[in-house]
């Protein structure tokens, strides 16, 4: 081996021991600031009224050992030690609330299988606590439950963790996977439940007792992936064609024994309209007014903006036009929406060539969709190739059919002996 070789390989050697030291010796920030938010009970002298104190959680290991210093946080700043195993909570986290959690048998159908033993753990009656937290960068979405770890009252072990994003754009007519995790330890008794909530109304989508692998509820567009969710506690649910009735909250819940934790998925619908500019094709007379109507159909949701620009020839960008007007919208069937805008002009020979542009700004379109026209003005414009070409077309149809009467009069009238047979041979 050559010598500056062995040297190399000495100095990479080293980064790599030095890079990893580095990484073992300052670990990221371990903990996360959430607020404890409780229901403090009105007394005689105080009304009710909710409390907020700050949290401070602390992760651990499962023996309940911090890896970092001791935290210097104030006094009024309650610690919370937590282990947990599934690796789902997270320093990043920038929105995060504490509320108790009472854990409680569950008369659900889907979930009363769970808790058929009675035999419920000591556990059960020490503080338990639900932990919500957020990302809302990337709007990811935890919801944990934090059980006892030992006999320490500040320690904390995550039992159940449901993760999801928290917003959904979905396409009207697609099938789609809504995302939802659940994290259950080795605990083989749990349940799965879907529902929707809109405008203060709620339906069950789906129910399903992962122990007696049953499921209670569903309705016919949506399915789970029962192999995933028993191996990797991929609880996503499949629809097969989403719809406009799937609008708003999509909650996605998971029960173990006593125990549940819930995520909440705001579902947006989105429907591409479909654009169409008319007159077509765009003929004016010099001095004609015209209206263009552009037709905005089948779009979800409803707020939507169309303008209309107009391109002279030889300008190198669009300018936009004022005074367009809106009709009404109306709604459709399958609960898309429909609308439409209009433009007046009066034609005039200086806008011959001009392209009229109906644009539409659209959730379902981040670019927007357009639709255009060009405007030719009578009597303006000298021949162009399309219309030498039509020109050239009707000059040989002409010629052709003149040619044809001409020999059909000869045939007739004329006595050309050549020309019968071979007019009967065609017969
Ligand atoms: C169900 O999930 C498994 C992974 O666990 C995957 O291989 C399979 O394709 C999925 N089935 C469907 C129908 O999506």
């Amino acid at each position: 081996m050559m010598p500056s070789t062995i040297y190399k390989l000495h100095f990479i050697l080293l980064v790599h021991t030095i890079v990893l030291l580095a990484v073992n010796a300052a670990p990221e920030s371990q903990s996360l600031s959430c607020w404890l938010v409780e229901d403090i009970p009105g007394t005689e002298t105080k009304p009710r009224s909710i409390q907020h104190t700050p949290v401070l959680i602390q992760f651990t290991d499962a023996s309940g050992l911090t890896h970092t210093s001791p935290l210097t946080a104030d006094p009024d700043t309650l610690i919370l030690y937590v282990f947990d195993p599934s690796g789902k909570l997270s320093p990043d986290f920038t929105s995060c609330e504490i509320t108790h959690h009472l854990p409680q048998e569950t008369s659900l159908d889907w979930a009363r299988s769970l808790t058929e033993e009675k035999r419920s753990p000591p556990s059960l009656g020490k503080t338990w606590y639900t932990v919500a937290a957020r990302n809302e960068q990337d709007g990811r979405g935890v919801s944990f439950v934090l059980g006892p770890l030992g006999d320490k009252k500040d320690h904390f072990s995550v039992s159940l963790a449901v993760y999801s994003v928290s917003t959904i754009h979905a396409q009207l007519g697609k099938p789609l996977t809504i995302p939802c995790g659940m994290w259950r330890g080795h605990q083989p008794r749990f349940a799965v439940e879907w529902r929707h909530r809109a405008m203060g109304l709620g339906s069950l989508l789906y129910a399903y007792d992962g122990w007696k692998d049953k499921v209670e509820e569903h309705v016919p567009n949506c399915h789970l992936n029962f192999s995933a969710l028993h191996s990797d506690g991929d609880a996503s649910l499949l629809i097969e064609n989403v719809d406009t009735s799937l609008e708003g909250t999509l909650l996605c819940t998971g029960y173990l024994p006593y125990l549940r934790a819930q995520r909440e998925i705001q579902m947006v619908v989105t429907g591409k309209p479909q654009v169409t500019l008319q007159p077509s094709p765009l003929f004016a007379r010099p001095g004609e007014e015209v209206t263009l109507t552009c037709d905005v159909s089948h779009f979800h949701p409803l707020e939507i903006s169309v303008d209309f620009f107009v391109q002279l020839s030889g300008e190198p960008h669009p300018t936009l036009l004022s005074g367009s007007s809106l009709s009404a919208h109306t709604h459709n069937q399958d609960g898309t929406y429909s609308i439409t805008a209009y433009q007046y002009m009066v034609a005039s020979s200086d806008l011959n060539g001009a392209r009229y542009i109906c644009k539409v700004n659209h959730v379902s379109a981040p670019k927007g969709i357009s639709a255009s026209r060009t405007l030719k003005v009578a009597g303006v414009s000298a021949p162009s190739l399309e219309d030498i070409m039509y020109l050239f077309l009707t000059a040989l149809v002409l010629y052709g059919t003149l040619s044809y009467l001409r020999r059909k009069a000869i045939s007739l009238f004329g006595n050309q002996p050549d020309l019968k047979p071979q007019k009967n041979k065609s017969e």
